[in-house]
């Protein structure tokens, strides 16, 4: 068989700013000023790579076709799915498919399975929703509320991002735990979306005084907190005693160098110790031996039957990948955003 073009999204070059780099979970940062990515200069989209599929040395892992979805958030890999072609390994033999994190690329010959896990597809969902709200950010809101929300009946929760893949999951977990729900977005299409999923009080965080709605609606009693700066110190002002954050994500930062120890914006921190807050880090990463059994059992299904609702916003095409990290971080994605690389029959 002829060598085929291998397309991949490259990391080119760091966004515009100083300071040392590191790269999260989801986002290029920075310690110093970080500007916005620039699709075809920070990412580029490449096809010089050929592979020949039939003959590459597999070196005792396994050559796989990456799947539809590319979650985003990373510039050079990202959670996907793939399907396995050829296999040195019994465990993982050609026609499985394998999720997690997965270079920006449509061919890949992975040594290990230490990033991945084999995963079945429920015939009900589209494979888009095993990258979303059956996938990482599904696990993410999931595990991180099992493990660290301690929500009892009647009281108060406040979740920032509400309509993204996390946010939305964290909405409904909660209202499932009888919880009285405020949830925020950036947008009136977003605010619909988080209403009809059940929130009790949404309100466009871009229009209306954070501040003001947790004067009137709280205090809250857990704040799952997706995007930090000033919104973070408004819930300090506004928890109850008791209250738990659950430390998420900081979105408002990413683009600005204003995380962690940078985060001037945050005034209140006395308020730990003067209601006797807990403040929890969650990291997906580290709840998933404990709790993925129990999340592929009772997430996809609930799903599948409609008992709890997701929105996506997908782009076709690997090409399109600059484009779209750059949409999520301006907050112009309509749902979880997801990329299809190439269809199974292909
Ligand atoms: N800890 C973990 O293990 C883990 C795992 C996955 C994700 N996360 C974090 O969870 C959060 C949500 O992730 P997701 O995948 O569900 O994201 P998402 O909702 O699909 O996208 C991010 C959203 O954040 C909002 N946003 C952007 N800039 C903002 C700003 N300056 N202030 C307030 N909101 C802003 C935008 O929505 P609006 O239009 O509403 O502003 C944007 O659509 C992120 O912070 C992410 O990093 C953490």
């Amino acid at each position: 068989m002829a060598p085929v073009t291998n397309a991949r999204v490259l990391f080119n070059a760091i966004p515009k700013g100083t300071g040392f780099c590191v790269i999260t979970h989801t986002l290029l940062t920075s310690a110093g000023r970080l500007d916005f990515p620039v699709p075809g200069e920070t990412t580029v989209y490449d096809t010089k790579q050929k592979i020949d599929l039939a003959g590459v040395p597999l070196n005792g892992g396994f050559l796989i076709m990456t799947l539809p979805p590319f979650t985003l958030g990373e510039p050079i890999v990202g959670f996907g799915i793939g399907v396995v072609m050829r296999s040195d390994k019994p465990e993982v033999a050609a026609g499985k498919y394998v999720y997690g994190t997965i270079p920006h690329q449509q061919y890949s010959i992975i040594p290990d399975m230490k990033d991945l896990i084999l995963i079945e597809k429920d015939p009900k969902l589209p494979w888009t929703v095993f990258v979303g709200a059956a996938g990482m950010p599904g696990k993410t809101a999931f595990m991180g509320w099992k493990e660290f929300s301690h929500a009892k009946k009647g009281e108060t929760a406040f979740i920032t991002a509400g309509a993204g893949p996390v946010g939305s999951m964290v909405i409904q977990l909660a209202k499932r735990s009888g919880l009285k729900v405020i949830a925020s977005a950036g947008s009136d299409e977003k605010i619909n979306f988080i209403k009809e999923i059940g929130a009790d009080v949404v309100f466009n965080y871009k229009t209306m005084d954070t501040r003001e709605v947790l004067e009137r609606e709280g205090p809250i009693d857990i704040y799952w907190d997706n995007v930090g700066g000033d919104t973070l110190d408004a819930a300090l002002e506004h928890a109850n005693v008791y209250g738990r954050f659950i430390e998420c994500g900081m979105i408002s930062g990413y683009n600005t160098g204003q995380q962690g120890i940078k985060l001037k914006s945050v005034q209140n921190l006395n308020q730990t110790f003067s209601k006797s807050l807990t403040i929890y880090g969650l990291l997906v990463f580290r709840l998933q031996s404990k709790y993925d059994e129990e999340f592929y059992k009772v997430i996809p299904p609930a799903l599948a039957a409609g008992e709890l609702k997701y929105k996506e916003d997908v782009s076709t095409g690997l090409e399109r990948v600059g484009d779209v990290i750059l949409g999520v971080q301006k907050g112009e994605n309509k749902g979880k955003t997801v990329v299809v690389v190439a269809e199974e029959s292909v």
